[in-house]
């Protein structure tokens, strides 16, 4: 009698012991490339999360490299290889359109944007970007501005310039300061922050509108308007540093914060790296305007996460989901981020004096979608920029690069998502 007393007892125990078990083994893998400089904003919107649900592992996956160069590959072996994430970072647009919800690897995310009252809370163009077939599949973190010009104000002063307004007159800036011994007045870093460049180039050069028909087939890349896009940026890099391919993009800032080089077209994660990171002071230590030619126009990208199909943690993830898309958990991220929130409802006076005129331009510009952080094409498309960019530097054609850009628009179809 006794013993059976016993085991009794030791059975309750294991199972309580299972329970605790299995309940500890609970766990959230969110894959990104916020790493190190960029980790911040995560790593704060991670604690509130571990805070709501301490019974959670959280796994923070980040594979490094800025815009995601080395992040994007791992992830599509692991969503083709069927060792998906519990959620993953992914841009609204034709990177998560073209991509993910092509393949249907996504879940959808309607019912969720519908219980959370998200339709409501959203602009309508940004959940456009995050629709197709019928579907909403992912949930945006924040609104990043892809066209904008860093400077430093007392460097600016001490060398007798002012921001340039247009790309004429970027040039001509551009030899005062060389005159005034900068020996490469614009800081750019390893390839993909060449690309960024050339994003706000070509909307200087182009407008929003023909920038736009790019994008949808109805302007060709051969067109003598796209084709003169290559003709300044050509002008432009002869502005650049040497260095450029060995540095990451805080370098490429860092160049600017020591006063190497007069200014840094990078979109406004710098922002973010200034003023959390450095600890610089917008509107003090750093300036900002759009880059030239860009006035009054947004270039947008939005960062956003979708929940892979057959993941094992789908509950974590749907709660991550929550806090990503929720009011508290925006105005947790963004402001160290550099980014403004995605929803109409943040709180602006948590918000730097950087975030809070990117908040008004949001509203009040001209919205353009980026195309190396994967607003406007598939990511086929920019996985052959670097090839066209190649076929400018070798060649110094912009007729070249032209054909080389329209032979692979025609190639990933380009416009017909
Ligand atoms: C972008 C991303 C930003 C920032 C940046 C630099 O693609 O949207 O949030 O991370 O890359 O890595």
């Amino acid at each position: 009698m006794k013993f059976k007393r016993w085991s009794v007892v030791v059975l309750a125990c294991a199972a309580l012991f299972c329970a605790a078990a299995v309940q500890a083994q609970e766990k959230l893998e969110i894959f990104s490339w916020w790493a190190g400089d960029e980790g911040p904003a995560l790593e704060a919107l991670i604690a509130k999360y571990a805070a709501l649900y301490p019974k959670v592992q959280v796994i923070n996956a980040t594979v490094t490299g800025g815009s995601g160069v080395n992040a994007k590959a791992v992830l599509a072996t692991r969503m083709l290889g069927g060792d998906p994430p519990d959620a993953f970072q992914v841009h609204a647009g034709q990177e998560l359109i073209g991509q993910w919800v092509a393949a249907n690897r996504v879940e959808d995310l309607t019912p969720l944007f519908k219980s959370e009252g998200w339709t409501a809370k959203f602009p309508a163009g940004l959940i456009s970007l995050l629709s197709a077939k019928g579907g909403i599949w992912s949930v945006p973190v924040n609104i990043h501005r892809s066209n904008v010009m860093w400077y430093l104000p007392a460097k600016l002063k001490e060398w007798g310039v002012t921001p340039p307004k247009t790309w004429t007159e970027f040039l001509k800036t551009c030899e005062v300061l060389m005159s005034k011994g900068v020996e490469a007045p614009l800081s750019v870093g390893e390839s993909w922050t060449v690309q960024h460049l050339w994003e706000s180039v070509a909307l200087g050069v182009l407008g929003p509108d023909n920038w736009t028909a790019l994008w949808t087939g109805k302007l060709k890349f051969t067109d003598p308007k796209a084709v003169a896009v290559w003709d300044t940026f050509g002008k432009v890099l002869a502005y650049t540093n040497a260095d450029a391919s060995g540095l990451s993009w805080q370098q490429a800032t860092d160049r600017l914060v020591s006063g190497d080089s007069a200014f840094n077209i990078m979109g406004d994660w710098a922002a973010g790296y200034m003023s959390t990171t450095l600890r610089l002071i917008p509107g003090e230590d750093f300036g900002w305007a759009p880059s030239p030619s860009t006035s009054g126009v947004f270039m947008m990208l939005s960062d956003s996460f979708g929940l892979p199909k057959g993941i094992k943690n789908r509950t974590a993830a749907l709660n991550w989901l929550k806090l990503l898309g929720s009011k508290e958990g925006q105005d947790i991220f963004n402001p160290l981020k550099g980014s403004i929130a995605g929803r109409v409802d943040s709180d602006m006076s948590k918000y730097n004096a950087y975030s809070q005129s990117a908040a008004k331009d949001w509203k009040a510009n001209r919205i353009a979608g980026s195309l190396v952080h994967g607003a406007v094409a598939p990511q086929r498309f920019l996985n052959d920029f670097g090839t066209i960019m190649s076929v400018y530097q070798t060649t110094n054609s912009s007729k070249a690069a032209a054909s080389a850009a329209q032979a692979i628009a025609d190639q990933v179809r380009l416009g017909l998502y």
